[in-house]
């Protein structure tokens, strides 16, 4: 087992990930767990995380012990900088941030076995390194960063992010580092999850039944896929219309889903947009939006006898962006299944997906026997158009952008690439926009077309349309769509904005 220390990194996940991609199973820990705890367990190695604090601001000897275990510790960003301090190294705050990529020279290190001697990385820190620790060698460095790797010892520190994609060869240095220095075992696979999971669940849950919120996606149908293998059928899906959905949406899933669970549908249209009126304000939104899910499935709960859980096919994403990670993680926004869930809740929430991105629960899917059709369909966050209406959503405003999205998909559609988008829609701006149509002077809303392609939804890039393409959907929406006369393209990557505008 590998011990993945936490330190309130975006990435700490992604590290976990790519432990996995080399079958090798790994446990993530709070920094505040202690090093008594951990050296129980007998992990093969331990990854330090980044994180967003600057190593000054703690009192670093208490992770002094984390050093003393007798196996390799690799330190990552933050990681890093804690062991240049607690070995007596000098860490300095940078006037400029180094963020985005950086050409790093390496120096012998099994780190860096079978990769060349210059290495395109992913930065991504505020402070550095300037002088490495007593008793240790610097294994790579940038035309600006005097030390971005340095090995003492078993220690391994690297400035850089090896787990995130842009780092090429990041997966091999993972990878050497559990295999060349760690000598962990392999033994992680999809199949070994399952197994696991569903008897985690069967404990559980024992006999009682269990209520699993289905969305229509891919996550949820995954959860509740997994769920029925485990319960069987003292599971029973609730599909709830909220009102926030898209165009024939209802109608799409309740044809597709009932093939898996049995599924029940529940009409709380007027109970969603009652209580989202006037409301602005998106973390609110999010909020009142993660409550009303619930009071739902409570009410259906209480329809039927002996139900205390609820699955939710809640990913690692939504965990860590609702700043609800195992470490000191910042909220970048509160997704509705897991920082909007009221704190006062009957139903015990399971969520066997918590720790997969989405690309490991397609996976998943395809090895529960899931068409690949159903797999590839492309996420639709459970808040729905309310997050693309930015400010307030009203029953006209819901059906302006259910129009314009309809248009665009079907469009979008016909693209030859289509497939490889990971997510295509149509946002509602608060603005109005002038303009001419028939001679005549209009003041209508503005659209904006965002198309995005990612891994996981933790980075993504803008997707360079066909012009053509944008030509068309344009024409379309400006001429079919009442109250829409200007269309606006975000050409905006994850970092710095998100992929939902709210
Ligand atoms: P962001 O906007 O955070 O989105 O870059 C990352 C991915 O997550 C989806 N998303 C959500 N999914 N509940 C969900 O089920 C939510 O509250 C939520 N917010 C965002 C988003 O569509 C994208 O795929």
């Amino acid at each position: 087992m590998i011990a993945i220390i936490d330190f309130g990194s975006q990435y700490t996940q992604l590290i976990a990930r790519r432990v996995r991609e080399c079958r090798v199973y790994s446990e993530i820990f709070s920094c505040h767990t202690d090093a008594e705890t951990i050296s129980r367990l007998k992990p093969e190695g331990i990854v330090l995380s980044g994180g967003p604090a600057s190593v000054y601001r703690v009192d670093h000897r208490r992770y002094r012990s984390l050093f003393c275990l007798g196996v390799p510790v690799l330190g990552i960003c933050y990681g890093m900088q804690l062991a240049a301090q607690i070995y007596g190294g000098r860490v300095k705050r940078s006037s400029t941030r180094e963020y985005g990529p950086a050409i790093i020279r390496t120096h012998a290190s099994p780190l860096f076995y079978g990769l060349p001697g210059s290495i395109r990385v992913w930065m991504s820190h505020g402070d550095t390194v300037m002088k490495a620790p007593e008793r240790s060698r610097i294994i790579a460095r940038t035309e600006t960063t005097p030390v971005a790797g340095f090995q003492r010892g078993n220690f391994y520190g690297i400035q850089f992010h090896p787990e995130v994609k842009h780092t090429e060869g990041g997966k091999k240095m993972i990878e050497n580092f559990l295999t060349l220095i760690c000598h962990a075992r392999k033994n992680w696979t999809m199949s070994k999850f399952i197994h696991d999971t569903v008897q985690e669940i069967k404990i559980q849950a024992g006999d009682g039944k269990i209520l699993c919120a289905i969305s229509g996606g891919v996550d949820s149908t995954v959860a509740a896929t997994l769920t029925a293998r485990a319960v069987g059928k003292n599971l029973i899906g609730v599909f709830v219309d909220n009102g926030l959905l898209r165009h024939n949406e209802k109608g799409e899933v309740k044809n597709i889903i009932s093939r898996f669970v049995r599924v029940r549908i529940v009409d709380a249209r007027q109970q969603f947009i009652k209580k989202l009126a006037n409301v602005k304000n998106p973390e609110r939104k999010r909020k009142i939006i993660g409550r009303e899910f619930i009071r739902v499935f409570e009410r259906e709960a209480d329809k039927i006898q002996g139900i205390k859980y609820l699955v939710q096919g809640t990913l690692y994403p939504d965990v860590i962006e609702s700043g609800m990670g195992i470490g000191p993680s910042d909220t970048i926004k509160t997704h509705h299944n897991v920082g909007g869930l009221p704190s006062r809740m009957r139903l015990k929430v399971i969520e066997p997906l918590r720790m997969l991105f989405k690309d490991e629960v397609r996976k998943l899917g395809k090895k529960l026997g899931i068409p690949k059709s159903f797999i590839e369909r492309k996420p639709f966050p459970g808040p729905g158009l309310a997050v693309r209406i930015v400010g307030p959503v009203t029953p006209q405003r819901l059906e302006i952008l259910r129009q314009a999205d309809r248009i665009l998909l079907e469009e979008a559609a016909k693209l030859k690439h289509y497939h490889a988008i990971w997510q295509i829609f149509t946002v509602l701006l608060p603005l109005g926009s002038v303009g001419v149509m028939g001679d005549q002077r209009t003041y209508d809303s503005v659209i904006a077309i965002r198309a995005v392609e990612s891994e996981d939804g933790m980075t993504a890039d803008w997707v360079r349309l066909p012009r053509e393409f944008l030509a068309a959907v344009s024409r379309r929406i400006t001429n079919e769509v009442k109250g829409i006369n200007r269309v606006v393209l975000d050409i905006t990557s994850k970092p710095p904005a998100t992929i939902e505008w709210e």
